[in-house]
């Protein structure tokens, strides 16, 4: 399969610079040694103001209705949020609120977070895994936890959070791929090659 998979990356962090943006910059980073992507980011930086006045998704601003899409109709997610107060930040969980309920059904998606105590790392099990199952989303392998001491001025410098990065990409392009040639037989069933085409 040779195709560009599109690639959406969601920070959930309120800073800028910022340690959960510098990370997922080098997931995407790290996604795009190994697979064919076009990538885009969301922080909630840029985007934080106008999802927090809304209270339903009809009073977003059009550029944001355009990131929403985006989200949805991505072909792999990486979410990261940094820790507070042991769970996501509440702006990235009003984001992933305006989400259509159905509408990441089966997509694949890397979660990441950082946090400032090393013993907050379950928050991917606890707090996201969840929240995306919720969403019927194929949470990856493996996911991602980075504290405030790996990053030398907004820059991942431990090489032991880097082989992890590595292994959570190599765990995932497996699942990716596999996920995506399920779908695309879906289609191309129903398409008109017929329903004996998924049985192939
Ligand atoms: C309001 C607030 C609450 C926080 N709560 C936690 C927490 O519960 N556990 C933790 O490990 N770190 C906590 N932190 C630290 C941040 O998660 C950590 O510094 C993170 O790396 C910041 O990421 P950023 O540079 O993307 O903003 C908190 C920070 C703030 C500002």
């Amino acid at each position: 399969m040779t195709r560009t998979l599109k690639v959406v990356a969601v920070s959930g962090s309120l800073n800028h610079p910022s340690k959960t943006t510098a990370l997922v910059e080098e997931i995407v980073a790290a996604l795009g040694r190994a697979l064919p992507i076009e990538s885009h980011l969301i922080t909630l930086t840029d985007l934080g103001p106008s999802l927090a006045g809304a209270l339903t998704r009809s009073q977003l601003p059009p550029q944001a209705e355009a990131e929403l899409q985006r989200i949805e109709t991505a072909d792999l997610l990486v979410v990261a949020s940094p820790v507070y107060r042991a769970s996501f930040t509440g702006l990235f969980k009003h984001l992933f609120d305006f989400i259509d309920q159905y509408a990441l059904v089966d997509t694949p998606v890397l979660l990441a977070a950082s946090g400032g105590s090393e013993r907050h790392a379950l928050i991917i099990e606890h707090q996201f895994r969840p929240l995306f199952a919720f969403f019927q989303a194929l949470t990856l392998p493996v996911g991602i936890y980075a504290h405030d001491s790996d990053f030398t001025d907004y820059r991942l410098t431990n090489e032991t959070l880097r082989a992890r990065i590595e292994k959570a990409v190599a765990k995932a392009v497996p699942v990716i791929w596999s996920n995506l040639e399920e779908k695309d037989e879906i289609v191309r069933a129903l398409d008109g090659e017929g329903v004996s085409a998924l049985a192939e």
